[in-house]
């Protein structure tokens, strides 16, 4: 192996270590950070993810609840919900779990949300300001890589950083913060013609597609830093990323493994902007 792992769980538990000394030095004066956790129906994914958060806020000393509904709830119930929460002080993020039971249209539920309270970060003003670069909430799992790209010390201006993915939550906000570090941004998609010729111009790789084993050894730059988003679960029931992780560390500088990457740095990354929240609103 010549790449350098990158640990996310080590860089995370340092994050939620901090987190916790700036959430103490809150409740010292009489400001109880507090996330709410809104869960409708039973996705049993949606229920791992959301008892991570509750645990780790824990860990923290945030103040979270959890308020789950039957996936009978009527959209219109689901907002008033929130519209509760934007207008109570004592709370200071709210994030709605996705997926939303069919009936629902999320995207309505998510620009609901005040953006002062988005720590998601999934709300078109946080978009925007992530864009124009005014200050706002970035999406938990770019602002991770972001972090995890900074741990290897890479500085990068002038640098080419490949994106592969365009979602919205994940390769399009990606993409914004390493232009907004100076990095010569491209980003690939599905109908990228000869993704490999681009990758391997790539100085820092992210793959965030959700295909498993999509990025291998001949596609990566020899000392790249190799960021890898995907979580594809594999006939074996084991999780696996985008990237062909036991091929191309031998070729990259740095790579992410899956787990123990980005994931953890996903869920620091939502203590983060809470907690913010909580300093901004005391302010
Ligand atoms: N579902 C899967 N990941 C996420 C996330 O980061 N936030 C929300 N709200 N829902 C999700």
């Amino acid at each position: 192996m010549t790449a350098q792992l990158i640990d996310g769980n080590a860089l995370a538990k340092k994050i939620r270590t901090e987190v916790a000394g700036r959430t103490a030095a809150l409740q010292a004066r009489g400001i109880e950070p507090h996330l709410v956790i809104i869960l409708v129906g039973e996705d049993p994914a949606s229920e791992v993810y959301v008892k991570h958060k509750v645990a780790d806020s824990a860990q923290t000393g945030l103040k979270a609840t959890l308020e789950r509904y039957p996936a009978t709830l009527s959209e219109d119930e689901l907002l008033a919900r929130v519209h509760a929460h934007n207008g109570d002080a004592a709370v200071h993020g709210i994030l709605v779990q996705l997926p939303l039971p069919a009936h629902m249209d999320a995207h309505k539920v998510i620009e609901t949300i005040s953006p002062a309270k988005d720590v998601d970060g999934f709300h078109v003003q946080s978009a925007g300001a992530l864009l124009t670069g005014l200050p706002g909430f970035w999406s938990c799992t770019p602002y991770g890589c972001m972090k995890l790209i900074e741990s290897t010390g890479t500085t990068l201006r002038g640098k080419h950083a490949v994106v592969i993915g365009r979602s919205n939550n994940v390769g399009k906000p990606m993409a914004l913060m390493l232009l907004q570090q100076n990095a010569t941004v491209t980003i690939c998609h599905s109908a990228t013609a000869d993704l490999g010729a681009i990758t391997r111009q790539a100085d820092v790789l992210v793959a965030a597609v959700g295909r498993r084993k999509l990025v291998t050894a001949d596609m990566v730059k020899p000392g790249a830093v190799v960021i890898d988003v995907g979580m594809n679960r594999g006939d074996d029931g084991k999780l696996a990323g985008d990237v062909d992780f036991d091929g191309v560390k031998e070729v990259a500088g740095w790579i992410t493994p899956v787990p123990g990457g980005v994931g953890p740095m996903t869920r620091a990354m939502l203590l983060v902007n809470t907690l913010e929240a909580a300093e901004r609103a005391a302010k």
